[in-house]
Protein backbone atom coordinates (compact mmCIF):
# COMPACT_ATOMS: atom_id res chain seq x y z
CA UNK A 1 0.00 0.00 0.00
CA UNK A 2 1.35 3.35 -0.67
CA UNK A 3 2.28 5.54 1.93
CA UNK A 4 -0.37 8.25 1.34
CA UNK A 5 -3.17 5.70 0.47
CA UNK A 6 -1.90 4.35 4.16
CA UNK A 7 -2.25 7.66 5.89
CA UNK A 8 -6.21 8.46 4.02
CA UNK A 9 -7.60 5.08 4.80
CA UNK A 10 -6.46 4.50 8.47
CA UNK A 11 -9.33 4.36 11.10
CA UNK A 12 -8.99 3.88 14.46
CA UNK A 13 -10.30 -0.19 15.09
CA UNK A 14 -12.09 -0.88 18.70
CA UNK A 15 -13.24 -4.33 17.56
CA UNK A 16 -10.95 -6.96 16.50
CA UNK A 17 -11.37 -10.92 15.55
CA UNK A 18 -10.07 -13.33 17.65
CA UNK A 19 -8.03 -14.24 14.21
CA UNK A 20 -4.15 -14.66 15.54
CA UNK A 21 -1.14 -12.36 14.08
CA UNK A 22 1.89 -14.29 12.84
CA UNK A 23 4.96 -13.65 14.23
CA UNK A 24 6.52 -12.16 10.74
CA UNK A 25 3.89 -9.90 10.64
CA UNK A 26 4.75 -8.67 13.99
CA UNK A 27 7.91 -8.35 13.45
CA UNK A 28 7.36 -6.26 10.02
CA UNK A 29 4.94 -3.60 12.22
CA UNK A 30 7.71 -3.28 14.88
CA UNK A 31 10.37 -3.15 12.40
CA UNK A 32 8.60 0.13 10.67
CA UNK A 33 8.75 1.72 14.17
CA UNK A 34 12.14 1.28 14.67
CA UNK A 35 13.17 3.07 11.33
CA UNK A 36 11.47 5.95 12.84
CA UNK A 37 13.88 9.26 13.23
CA UNK A 38 14.27 10.39 16.50
CA UNK A 39 16.08 12.97 18.41
CA UNK A 40 19.77 12.58 17.44
CA UNK A 41 19.05 8.71 16.93
CA UNK A 42 18.47 8.37 20.71
CA UNK A 43 15.30 5.96 20.09
CA UNK A 44 14.16 6.39 23.40
CA UNK A 45 11.33 4.20 22.58
CA UNK A 46 10.51 0.39 23.94
CA UNK A 47 7.93 -1.85 23.09
CA UNK A 48 6.08 -4.30 25.24
CA UNK A 49 4.14 -6.93 22.99
CA UNK A 50 1.38 -8.58 25.25
CA UNK A 51 -0.01 -11.96 24.38
CA UNK A 52 -1.30 -12.93 28.16
CA UNK A 53 -4.58 -13.20 28.44
CA UNK A 54 -4.46 -12.17 32.04
CA UNK A 55 -1.99 -8.85 31.68
CA UNK A 56 -4.44 -7.69 28.58
CA UNK A 57 -7.01 -8.07 31.26
CA UNK A 58 -5.34 -6.08 33.93
CA UNK A 59 -4.27 -3.74 31.63
CA UNK A 60 -7.64 -3.13 30.57
CA UNK A 61 -8.75 -2.21 33.68
CA UNK A 62 -6.39 0.77 33.88
CA UNK A 63 -8.95 2.62 31.28
CA UNK A 64 -11.60 4.05 32.56
CA UNK A 65 -14.97 2.17 31.88
CA UNK A 66 -16.33 5.06 29.46
CA UNK A 67 -13.07 4.99 27.51
CA UNK A 68 -13.89 3.18 24.31
CA UNK A 69 -11.10 1.01 23.85
CA UNK A 70 -11.50 -0.65 26.85
CA UNK A 71 -12.88 -3.74 25.56
CA UNK A 72 -10.35 -3.82 22.59
CA UNK A 73 -7.31 -3.95 25.03
CA UNK A 74 -8.89 -7.28 26.64
CA UNK A 75 -10.20 -8.97 23.25
CA UNK A 76 -7.53 -8.45 20.52
CA UNK A 77 -5.19 -11.39 19.91
CA UNK A 78 -2.17 -8.90 21.10
CA UNK A 79 -1.48 -5.30 23.14
CA UNK A 80 1.76 -3.35 22.30
CA UNK A 81 2.49 -0.89 25.20
CA UNK A 82 5.02 1.62 23.86
CA UNK A 83 7.16 3.11 26.57
CA UNK A 84 9.84 5.62 26.92
CA UNK A 85 13.78 5.58 28.19
CA UNK A 86 13.08 9.18 29.95
CA UNK A 87 16.08 12.05 29.80
CA UNK A 88 17.23 10.82 26.55
CA UNK A 89 14.89 12.38 23.56
CA UNK A 90 16.17 16.53 23.72
CA UNK A 91 18.70 16.24 26.11
CA UNK A 92 22.39 16.57 25.72
CA UNK A 93 24.65 15.33 28.72
CA UNK A 94 21.84 14.85 30.49
CA UNK A 95 20.64 17.97 30.33
CA UNK A 96 17.40 19.10 28.63
CA UNK A 97 18.44 21.93 25.39
CA UNK A 98 15.12 23.25 24.56
CA UNK A 99 12.32 24.96 26.31
CA UNK A 100 10.12 21.81 25.51
CA UNK A 101 11.99 19.29 28.16
CA UNK A 102 11.87 15.67 27.50
CA UNK A 103 11.06 14.95 23.92
CA UNK A 104 9.74 11.01 25.00
CA UNK A 105 6.27 12.08 23.92
CA UNK A 106 7.37 13.14 20.48
CA UNK A 107 10.08 10.34 19.40
CA UNK A 108 7.42 8.11 20.64
CA UNK A 109 4.93 9.10 18.67
CA UNK A 110 7.00 8.85 15.22
CA UNK A 111 7.67 5.44 15.98
CA UNK A 112 4.03 4.30 16.79
CA UNK A 113 3.01 6.20 13.70
CA UNK A 114 5.23 4.49 11.83
CA UNK A 115 3.87 1.25 13.69
CA UNK A 116 0.57 1.71 12.67
CA UNK A 117 0.56 2.31 9.27
CA UNK A 118 2.54 -0.57 8.72
CA UNK A 119 0.15 -2.46 10.56
CA UNK A 120 -2.45 -0.74 8.57
CA UNK A 121 -1.04 -1.63 5.37
CA UNK A 122 -0.93 -5.11 6.06
CA UNK A 123 -4.80 -4.89 6.88
CA UNK A 124 -4.46 -4.98 10.57
CA UNK A 125 -6.02 -2.60 12.84
CA UNK A 126 -4.87 -0.65 15.86
CA UNK A 127 -5.93 2.37 17.61
CA UNK A 128 -4.08 4.93 19.90
CA UNK A 129 -4.40 4.57 23.39
CA UNK A 130 -3.42 7.47 25.94
CA UNK A 131 -6.34 7.51 28.04
CA UNK A 132 -5.01 5.15 30.54
CA UNK A 133 -3.68 4.79 34.37
CA UNK A 134 0.09 4.68 33.02
CA UNK A 135 1.70 4.31 36.10
CA UNK A 136 -0.15 1.78 36.95
CA UNK A 137 0.28 -0.55 33.21
CA UNK A 138 3.93 0.42 34.10
CA UNK A 139 3.98 -1.19 37.75
CA UNK A 140 1.84 -4.49 35.75
CA UNK A 141 4.47 -4.59 33.39
CA UNK A 142 7.45 -4.22 35.50
CA UNK A 143 8.99 -1.23 33.66
CA UNK A 144 11.71 0.03 35.64
CA UNK A 145 12.62 3.41 36.81
CA UNK A 146 13.79 6.12 34.54
CA UNK A 147 11.07 4.71 31.91
CA UNK A 148 7.67 5.28 31.53
CA UNK A 149 4.24 3.73 29.69
CA UNK A 150 3.58 6.40 27.04
CA UNK A 151 0.79 5.26 25.19
CA UNK A 152 -0.87 1.58 23.55
CA UNK A 153 -2.60 -0.24 20.98
CA UNK A 154 -4.30 -2.87 20.43
CA UNK A 155 -3.51 -4.82 17.24
CA UNK A 156 -5.23 -7.33 15.29
CA UNK A 157 -7.65 -8.07 12.41
CA UNK A 158 -10.15 -5.54 12.06
CA UNK A 159 -14.03 -7.00 12.97
CA UNK A 160 -15.67 -3.29 12.18
CA UNK A 161 -15.61 -0.57 9.11
CA UNK A 162 -15.45 2.94 10.41
CA UNK A 163 -15.88 5.73 8.44
CA UNK A 164 -13.44 8.96 8.21
CA UNK A 165 -13.47 10.47 11.46
CA UNK A 166 -13.70 14.81 9.85
CA UNK A 167 -10.92 16.91 10.00
CA UNK A 168 -9.93 20.27 9.61
CA UNK A 169 -10.06 22.06 6.38
CA UNK A 170 -6.42 23.28 5.70
CA UNK A 171 -7.21 26.79 5.41
CA UNK A 172 -8.04 26.45 9.43
CA UNK A 173 -4.59 25.18 10.04
CA UNK A 174 -2.43 26.32 7.53
CA UNK A 175 -1.16 30.35 7.44
CA UNK A 176 1.47 31.81 5.35
CA UNK A 177 4.31 33.37 6.37
CA UNK A 178 3.12 34.38 9.76
CA UNK A 179 0.26 33.36 12.07
CA UNK A 180 -3.06 34.37 11.21
CA UNK A 181 -6.28 34.48 12.89
CA UNK A 182 -8.73 34.91 10.16
C1 LIG B 1 -2.49 10.55 21.47
C2 LIG B 1 -3.81 9.85 21.23
C3 LIG B 1 -4.50 9.26 22.29
C4 LIG B 1 -5.70 8.60 22.05
N1 LIG B 1 -6.33 7.97 23.10
C5 LIG B 1 -7.45 7.26 22.86
C6 LIG B 1 -8.06 6.53 23.92
O1 LIG B 1 -7.62 6.54 25.07
N2 LIG B 1 -9.17 5.80 23.62
C7 LIG B 1 -9.70 5.75 22.35
O2 LIG B 1 -10.69 5.05 22.17
N3 LIG B 1 -9.12 6.43 21.33
C8 LIG B 1 -8.02 7.17 21.55
N4 LIG B 1 -7.41 7.85 20.52
C9 LIG B 1 -7.96 7.73 19.15
C10 LIG B 1 -8.63 9.04 18.64
O3 LIG B 1 -9.87 9.20 19.28
C11 LIG B 1 -8.76 8.97 17.11
O4 LIG B 1 -7.48 8.87 16.54
C12 LIG B 1 -9.46 10.20 16.54
O5 LIG B 1 -10.80 10.25 17.00
C13 LIG B 1 -9.49 10.20 15.01
O6 LIG B 1 -10.07 9.01 14.51
P1 LIG B 1 -9.26 8.09 13.49
O7 LIG B 1 -8.04 7.59 14.23
O8 LIG B 1 -10.18 6.94 13.14
O9 LIG B 1 -8.88 8.91 12.31
C14 LIG B 1 -6.24 8.54 20.73
C15 LIG B 1 -5.53 9.13 19.68
C16 LIG B 1 -4.33 9.77 19.91
C17 LIG B 1 -3.57 10.37 18.74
Amino acid sequence: MEVLEAISTRRSIRKYKTDPVDDKILETVLEAARWAPSWANTQCWRFIVVRDSASKSKLAETLNETNPARDAVRNAPLLIVACAELGKAGHKDGEPVTDKGDWFMFDVALAMQNLVLAAHSLGLGTVYIGRFDAKEAARILAVPEGHCVVAMTPLGYPDEIKDPRPRKELAEIVFADKWSTK
